[in-house]
C-alpha cells in the first residue's frame, strides 16, 4: 500500500481528483495520509475533512522564521512516513533537506508542457497568461519528480490541450485542469504505487 501525503496551498482540486482515484478504484493500492497546507484557508483543507483524511496546516507566519517553518514542514511530513509526496498546487518552496531526504520521492503536477512557461513565477493563472501571450496552439499538464530546481525534475507523463479562440487565462486553466491535470496526476500516482515508475540518470522508465 502506497503511504501518499498530499500538499496543497489551494482549492485542491487536484487533491479531489486523486480522492476520487482511490475512491473510485482508478488508483489502487493506495492510502493518502495525510494532507499538508501551508495555508489555514485552503478549501483544499475542506476537502480533506470531507473524506476523512487527517490534514495539518503549517502557516509560515506561524513560525518565527524560514528556518523554523521549514523544521515544522519536514516534521508534519515525516510524522505520516510517505512513501510518495504530491504536491498538488502547492505554493511553497520546499526545503532542501526534504528534497534530498525524499529524492525522487516528490512529484509535482504544473500547468504548461516543461520546460515552457515554467520555474520562477510560473504558477497559478500566470501560466496561462504566458501561454495565451505567446500564442500557443497547444499546451497542456506535466507531472515530475521534484529536484532542488523550479520545474526541472524528471518528467513523468505529460497531456496535451489544445488553446482555443477567445480562451481567458481562467477558461484555459479550467480546461487544462479538467482534460490534463485531474487526468495525468491520479495516472502517475497509480503507476508509482504499481511499481511502474524508475528514474535512471534523470531520465524516468515507464513499464506495463
Ligand atoms: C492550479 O493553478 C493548478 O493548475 C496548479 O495549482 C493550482 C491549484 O490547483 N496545479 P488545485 O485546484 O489547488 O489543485
Amino acid at each position: 500500500m502506497l503511504r501518499v501525503l498530499v500538499c496543497v496551498s489551494g482549492g485542491g482540486t487536484n487533491l479531489q481528483a486523486i480522492i476520487d482515484g482511490v475512491e473510485q478504484g482508478s488508483i489502487i493500492n493506495t492510502e493518502i495520509v495525510r494532507v499538508v497546507s501551508n495555508n489555514k484557508s485552503a478549501y483544499a483543507l475542506e476537502r480533506a475533512k470531507q473524506a476523512g483524511i487527517p490534514a495539518v496546516c503549517i502557516a509560515p507566519r506561524d513560525y518565527e522564521d524560514r528556518e523554523e517553518f521549514n523544521a515544522a514542514l519536514l516534521r508534519a511530513v515525516d510524522e505520516a512516513q510517505p512513501d510518495l509526496i504530491v504536491l498538488a498546487g502547492f505554493l511553497v518552496v520546499l526545503p532542501k533537506q526534504l528534497i534530498r531526504k525524499y529524492e525522487n520521492r516528490i512529484i509535482n503536477i504544473h500547468p504548461s508542457l516543461i520546460p515552457s512557461f515554467c520555474g520562477t513565477g510560473y504558477y497559478g493563472l500566470k501560466v496561462h497568461e504566458a501561454a495565451l501571450a505567446r500564442g500557443v496552439r497547444i499546451t497542456g499538464a506535466t507531472v515530475h519528480f521534484v529536484d532542488e530546481g523550479t520545474d526541472t525534475g524528471p518528467i513523468i507523463m505529460q497531456k496535451a490541450v489544445t488553446v482555443q479562440e477567445g480562451d481567458t487565462p481562467e477558461i484555459l486553466q479550467r480546461r487544462v485542469m479538467e482534460e490534463a491535470e485531474w487526468v495525468i496526476l491520479p495516472w502517475c500516482i497509480n503507476l508509482i504505487a504499481n511499481g511502474q515508475v524508475t528514474v535512471s540518470d534523470g531520465r524516468v522508465y515507464l513499464s506495463e
